[in-house]
C-alpha cells in the first residue's frame, strides 16, 4: 500500500455525492444473517470495513457478493455460528456479530474485540444486555461463548447510550420471544437506518432516533433491498477540508439535519453554509476564527468522529480553540503529527487547545487512526507545501475513495 501524496494551498471548488455510511453499513451487514434468505444493499461504500464485514459473512457460510453496485448477501446457508479470532481482529467493530449470531443460532462464539486505538473500548454494555435478554456468556481464553437457548424480551437500560450496545441489543431482541425494550438507547442516525433495514425485512423495531427503542421479537421476515443512508463523517471531513483550505462545494445526497453541529461550528468560525433539501452547499475564504468550546457529546450532540476533522480545519484560524473529548479517553493521537505540520496545540487529559497559526507547513506524517487520518488529509491541504501521509490503510477503513473526491474538488492529490 501507498502513501498519500498532497500538494496544499489549491482552494477546492466542485460538487459531490456523498458515499453510504460506514457506522450504518456495518451493523446492517451483520442484521442480514436475521433473515434466512436474501439481502440487497444499494449505496455501500466498498471499504476496507466492508471487505472485512464480507469475510466474516463467508465464514458464517453466507454469500456475501458485490453484484454491481449493489452488495448482496444470502444468509439461508449459514452453517456456523463462530468468529475466528483474526477476522474480529482485523474490525473492533465485528462485536455486532455477537448479537446477530445469537438471534439467529441461539448461540455464538467469538474472540474480545481487541483494544484499539481510541483507548480502551469495553464490552460490559454489550454484554449485560444479552445475559439480561437470557444469554449465559462465559469469557475465557479471550473467547466469549455465548449459549442462549432460550431468550426472552424484557425492559432494559443502558448505563450510558453506547451505539454499539443499542445496536447489539436490538439484534439479539429480534430473536426474542416477547417485547424488548431498550432504555437510553443511543439515537445516531445510523441506529435509525438500521431499524428502517429490520423493518423493511419483516422484524418490529420501533422508536430509533429516540432513546427509548422497542423491539417485538420473531416476527417471519423476507427478502429486502435497502439503501444506506450517506455517511455524515465524510461529510463533514469535506466541509473541514474545504472551510480549512478556501473554496466552494456542494455535498449532494446529505441530511443537513444530522450534521447541524459541525455546520453551526463551521458557520461561527466564518464559513458561509446554506442547506438544500438534501444537500448541502459551503463557501470558505480559508480565514477563519477561532470558536467557543466544543464538546464531543453522544448524537444528537457533536459527534467525536468529527473532532479530528474540525481541528485540522481550525489550524490557521484566528485565536484559540478549546476541544473537550468526552466519549473516548485516547483521541488526540493525530495532535502530535498534526504539529509537525506547524500548528500549536497542547493537550491536557480530555482537553485539547488549538492556537491558530499563520501556515502550516507540509510534513511527513503517519495516519494514527481513522478520523486522525482523514485530519491529516484536510491539515494538508490547506499547508503550503507538500505532505506525504503512511499507513493510511486506517483511513482506507472509513472512506471509500477520498483521493478520488478531493481530487474532484480540484486538490492535487495522489498515492505513490
Ligand atoms: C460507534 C461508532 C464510532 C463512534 C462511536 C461514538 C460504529 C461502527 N462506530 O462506536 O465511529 O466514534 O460510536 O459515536 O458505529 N462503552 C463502554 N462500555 C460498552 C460500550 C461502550 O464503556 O460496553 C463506552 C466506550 O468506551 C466509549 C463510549 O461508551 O467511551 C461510547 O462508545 P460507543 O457508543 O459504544 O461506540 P462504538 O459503538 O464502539
Amino acid at each position: 500500500m501507498g502513501d498519500f501524496i498532497i500538494e496544499g494551498g489549491r482552494a477546492l471548488r466542485g460538487s459531490l455525492q456523498v458515499q453510504g455510511a460506514k457506522n450504518s453499513v456495518l451493523p446492517i451487514l451483520a442484521a442480514t444473517i436475521l433473515h434466512n434468505g436474501t439481502s440487497t444493499l444499494h449505496n455501500c461504500p466498498r471499504l476496507r470495513d466492508v471487505d472485512a464485514s464480507m469475510r466474516i459473512l463467508r465464514h458464517l457460510g453466507c454469500r456475501a457478493e458485490w453484484e454491481g453496485d449493489a452488495l448482496v448477501v444470502d444468509a439461508a446457508s449459514l452453517t456456523r455460528c463462530d468468529v475466528p479470532d483474526h477476522l474480529m481482529r482485523e474490525m473492533r467493530s465485528s462485536v455486532i456479530f455477537l448479537g446477530a449470531v445469537l438471534s439467529r443460532c441461539g448461540r455464538s462464539e467469538l474472540s474480545m474485540p481487541g483494544g484499539c486505538e481510541l483507548g480502551p473500548r469495553p464490552i460490559d454494555l454489550h454484554l449485560s444486555s444479552l445475559r439480561q435478554l437470557g444469554a449465559v456468556i462465559r469469557e475465557g481464553g479471550g473467547r466469549l461463548h455465548c449459549e442462549a437457548p432460550e431468550m426472552r424480551g424484557r425492559e432494559l437500560t443502558l448505563s450510558l447510550p453506547s451505539v454499539g450496545a443499542t445496536e447489539n441489543a436490538i439484534l439479539a431482541a429480534c430473536g426474542c420471544e416477547g417485547t424488548t425494550v431498550i432504555f437510553n438507547a443511543a439515537r445516531e442516525p445510523e441506529i435509525a437506518d438500521l431499524q428502517t433495514f429490520l423493518c423493511a425485512m419483516g422484524h418490529k423495531v420501533q422508536g430509533a432516533g429516540s432513546s427509548t427503542i422497542t423491539v417485538e421479537g420473531r416476527s417471519p421476515t423476507h427478502d429486502v433491498e435497502h439503501t444506506v443512508i450517506p455517511d455524515r463523517i465524510v461529510a463533514a471531513t469535506y466541509l473541514a477540508a474545504v472551510a480549512g483550505s478556501g473554496g466552494e462545494v456542494e455535498l449532494r445526497g446529505v441530511d443537513y439535519r444530522q450534521l447541524s453541529t459541525v455546520t453551526a461550528a463551521l458557520h461561527e468560525a466564518g464559513c458561509q453554509i446554506h442547506s438544500t433539501g438534501n444537500a448541502i452547499w459551503l463557501r470558505s475564504t480559508g480565514d477563519l476564527r477561532a470558536i467557543r468550546p466544543v464538546r464531543t457529546a453522544p448524537y444528537p450532540g457533536f459527534p467525536t468522529d468529527a473532532q479530528a476533522v474540525l481541528m485540522a480545519a481550525l489550524l490557521r484560524s484566528k485565536g484559540a480553540t478549546v476541544f473537550v473529548e468526552n466519549i473516548f479517553e485516547n483521541r488526540y493521537r493525530h495532535v502530535d503529527e498534526l504539529c509537525r505540520m506547524g500548528a500549536d496545540i497542547r493537550v491536557e487529559g480530555r482537553v485539547a487547545v488549538v492556537c491558530g497559526v499563520e501556515r502550516l507547513r507540509g510534513a511527513a506524517v503517519e495516519a494514527t487512526d481513522l478520523r486522525g487520518g482523514a485530519a491529516m488529509v484536510v491539515a494538508a491541504l490547506s499547508a503550503e507545501g507538500e505532505s506525504r501521509i503512511s499507513a493510511v490503510h486506517h483511513i482506507q477503513r472509513g472512506y471509500a475513495d477520498i483521493l478520488g473526491d478531493l481530487r474532484q474538488l480540484g486538490a492535487r492529490a495522489r498515492e505513490e
